[in-house]
């Protein structure tokens, strides 16, 4: 694997200096912008919506990757869109027609992704794989940063990697939850691209040093 992108995610970030955290991350090195949506009803935690990601699109040309924990979802994708997403991807369960929501992200201009929670089956990957751009794999409950790592996703992810490279595509394979400066090369040996971390780099003195630390572990893979 020769290709690895880093995508700090702006849940740990300082809310009092958005702006500045999120260029502070870009210069640090980050690849891409993590942008997670919740809800408090598909997850049990609220945070934020398209006019923060609007504001964000005019501060960054990296892509901003829009993950959304909401339920339902058809209903805001368009806004998002509007709001300058590159990335949008959503939990299966949340979706009542999964293809049509797919469909409906492609049809907006943007890169759509299927998200899976611990317990939820690849089996979902089934009958999309074919019209996808990412897959992410959750390695704690979605609703919060800073939880620990769920080792059981190492396995979701070899399993994830084979289902993409049979298929040919060019799909990214992210992972999201507790991933750190000590545990991402074991992440990218099994497969993962995309690195999410949230509290790994937000919650550090030096996010380019975090940044960077990362980035060697992951030339090791
Ligand atoms: C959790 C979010 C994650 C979260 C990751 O539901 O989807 O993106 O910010 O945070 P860390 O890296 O701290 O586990
Ligand atoms: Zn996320």
């Amino acid at each position: 694997m020769s290709t690895f992108r880093i995508a700090p995610s702006i849940l740990s970030a300082k809310f009092d200096k958005l702006g500045e955290e999120v260029q502070s991350v870009i210069t640090a090195g980050a690849d891409i912008i993590h942008f997670d949506v919740m809800d408090n009803h598909y997850v049990p935690n609220l945070t934020i919506g398209p006019v923060v990601c609007k504001a964000i699109r005019s501060l960054t040309d990296a892509p901003i990757d829009v993950h959304l924990m909401v339920e339902p979802v058809d209903r805001i994708v368009p806004e998002f869109a509007e709001a300058g997403a590159n990335i949008i991807s959503f939990h299966p369960e949340a979706s009542t027609h999964i293809d049509r929501t797919i469909e409906l992200i492609r049809g907006c201009g943007c890169r759509p992704g299927l998200v899976f929670n611990p317990a939820t089956p690849l089996s979902y990957l089934d009958w999309t794989l074919d019209k996808i751009d990412l897959v992410l794999i959750m390695s704690v409950n979605p609703g919060f940063g800073g939880q620990k790592f769920i080792r059981s996703a190492l396995d979701k992810l070899r399993e994830a990697r084979k289902r993409i490279d049979a298929s040919g595509r060019d799909i990214w394979l992210e992972v999201d939850g507790g991933v750190k400066v000590d545990n991402i090369a074991e992440i990218a040996r099994a497969g993962a691209d995309t690195m999410v971390a949230g509290s790994a780099i937000y919650g550090s003195d030096d996010y380019k040093t975090t940044i960077d630390a990362m980035r060697a572990e992951l030339a090791k893979v």
